[in-house]
């Protein structure tokens, strides 16, 4: 099917190793991202019951999150960070945060990694794995403030629409991250994705409308700075999780 063919794309990319080390995160790293393509196909598929990470207290991941609880930070997350601009403005404007920053391209991690480094920021991660399987397995429940999809890829293409971010399941995932009150920020430059968002998110439960974040000049994405170079509009919304039960949906 062309799905699993595109997962699996992505899942070699995730492979390829010129990822550099130390501050990067490598999901590839943890035992229970190791199963072949096939098994993690399925698991991708959300047909699986939620696997137990048998080593947490190797993950790297889950370290990142004990140390944030630890230190009493709140953890801020950017899912499909790209190049990681916003990351990097992000963590640098708000020390006492710690950003980890999601992105399935080896080599937008890498470039990522080299400009954190250099501009000596220790305050943001660098998870590489597909946001989802991240979401799911890697990043606790309630453990996150705010989650930023910026710029998702758009999938203007019917046939596509399917792999956009924005759909019921992967907004579940994603409350199940936030902790209490804790907000999904969104931004986007295409309309029609946008007006997807607004239903999708209206029609999912346990979230409320919320003011959009104010970003920095030096939180603007890479796309967005794109974006906004030529002349085009910027759609930006949030949702804040409600507790479980609240009334309305
Ligand atoms: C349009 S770019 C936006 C990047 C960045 N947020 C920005 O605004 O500059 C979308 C990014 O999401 C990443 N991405 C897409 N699907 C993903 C997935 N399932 N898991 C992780 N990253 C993903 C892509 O590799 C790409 O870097």
């Amino acid at each position: 099917m062309p799905r699993d063919r595109n997962i699996a794309r992505a899942l070699a990319r995730q492979r390829d190793p010129s990822l550099p080390p130390s501050l990067a995160l490598d999901a590839t790293g943890c035992p229970i991202l190791e199963p072949d393509v096939p098994m993690r196909i399925r698991l991708a598929r959300h047909e699986e019951p939620l696997p137990v990470c048998p080593e947490p207290g190797v993950c790297p991941v889950r370290r990142f999150f004990a140390e944030a609880a630890a230190a009493g930070a709140a953890v801020e997350l950017d899912v499909g960070a790209g190049y990681g601009r916003f990351s990097r403005g992000r963590a640098a404007g708000h020390p006492d945060v710690r950003v980890l920053a999601v992105e399935q391209e080896a080599a937008r991690v890498a470039r990522s990694d080299v400009a954190a480094r250099l501009a000596g920021i220790r305050n943001l991660a660098l998870l590489r794995a597909e946001a989802r399987w991240a979401l799911e397995y890697c990043v606790p429940p309630e453990s996150v403030a705010t989650a930023f999809v910026l710029f998702p890829d758009p999938w203007p293409k019917d046939r596509h629409a399917r792999n956009r971010f924005f759909r019921a399941p992967n907004v579940a995932l994603v409350r199940r991250i936030l902790a209490p009150g804790g907000t999904l920020q969104a931004a986007t430059d295409d309309e029609p994705y946008f007006a997807q968002m607004l239903d999708t998110m209206a029609a999912a439960p346990g979230f409320e409308p919320a003011e959009p974040a104010v970003r920095a000049e030096a939180e603007r994405t890479d796309f967005e700075r794109k974006f906004l170079s030529q002349g085009k509009r910027v759609f930006a919304a949030a949702w804040r999780k409600l507790p479980e039960g609240a009334a309305g949906k």
